[in-house]
């Protein structure tokens, strides 16, 4: 099948997904390290909208994702305008796009891409999407128990009852909401101290990469309690002691439950987190910090990890096999 090109995913970004109208200004921040072919599409079909468009070629972000910032002429620009795309090779930071959400703004989370990764995963139907997204929004709050396995003995209970719902990138972005490319993601907050068993992550690891050694976590009571493993295990398991010997008492807090739903993005194999955590029933955990998607604990530490090929069962229903949809989630 042909590829489709860059200006037509970034068409399907501006009339898809923002709906982009001529009244509506536009930012697209970006850096000198990012793919200047993504940048220029948004740009070229936001102008072709008719909208008042500007590019803003800048350095990209600095002190990360957490406490960062963007440069001032960055930030003004953003400020001015409804609609912000963030093609930054390095982290948008959490509390700039915080600040220009809650200003009313349709923002895209557009950072960390290469040009392979937009081409393959933007071109998706995204009503199809948008209706999975919908039905797993609905389920989860519903489970009294999760019972989650995974090819890498991962074996866990935990309940989702009433539970938040952090993240739904699910390719649809409404004035004050975000969304991201690649888009497809619903993230659920396991209900606290609930989460028993072990989960094995041998995938990609946040700040780290690929996982070359399974790193098995004992999580009790919704903490995550024991780390084992090889060299990735070990660096985990320093730097959260450390924030918890520094009075982090949330550092170990199983703050995430992440379902990938792009059809798109596959299980790399080399570490990246960006793109095995949206592939289509891929299962991401997430630890520490839960309070830049919705929930209460507070914390400096917040990191992810990925799990190969989980099945995953609610309330007695399986969902989830080996890494595939049932018909139960998805017939
Ligand atoms: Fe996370």
């Amino acid at each position: 099948m042909k590829q489709m090109s860059l200006v037509g995913c970034a068409r399907i970004i501006v009339e898809k997904m923002v709906k982009l109208s001529k009244d509506e200004s536009v930012a697209i921040i970006t850096d000198y390290n990012y793919p200047r072919e993504i940048s220029n599409a948004i740009f070229e079909c936001s102008l072709a909208s008719g909208s008042e468009s500007a590019i803003i070629l800048t350095s990209p972000p600095t002190g990360g994702f957490i406490s960062g910032d963007i440069p001032k002429i960055a930030k003004a620009t953003a400020d001015s305008a409804d609609v912000i795309f963030a093609c930054t090779s390095t982290s948008f930071p959490i509390p700039v796009r915080t600040d220009l959400v809650k200003k009313g703004k349709k923002f895209i989370l557009m950072h960390h891409l290469s040009k392979d990764l937009f081409l393959r995963t933007v071109p998706i139907d995204l009503d199809l999407l948008q209706r999975r997204a919908e039905k797993l929004v609905k389920i989860l709050p519903k489970t009294d128990e999760v019972h989650m396995t995974s090819l890498g003995s991962s074996d866990i209970k935990f309940s989702l009852k009433d539970c938040k719902i952090g993240l739904i990138y699910d390719g649809i972005c409404n004035p004050g909401e975000f969304d991201a490319v690649p888009s497809g993601v619903v993230d659920a907050l396991p209900v606290p101290d609930t989460g028993n068993g072990i989960l094995v992550i041998d995938g990609s690891l946040s700040g780290y990469g690929l996982i070359r050694t399974p790193m098995r976590i004992t999580v009790k009571d919704g903490k995550l309690i024991k780390i084992e493993g090889g060299p990735e295990a070990n660096w985990l398991d320093k730097a959260m002691k450390k924030s918890l010997s520094e009075g982090d008492e949330n550092a170990n807090h199983w703050a995430e439950f992440l379902i990938g739903l792009n059809p798109n993005a596959n299980l790399t194999r080399q570490g990246s987190l960006l793109e095995d955590e949206r592939q289509l029933c891929g299962i991401n955990i997430g630890w520490g910090r839960d309070t830049h998607f919705g929930g209460k604990f507070e914390s400096k530490f917040h990191g992810d990890g990925h799990l190969i090929d989980a099945t995953v069962t609610l309330d007695g229903i399986k969902y989830i096999d080996n890494g595939k949809p049932t018909k139960e989630l998805f017939g």
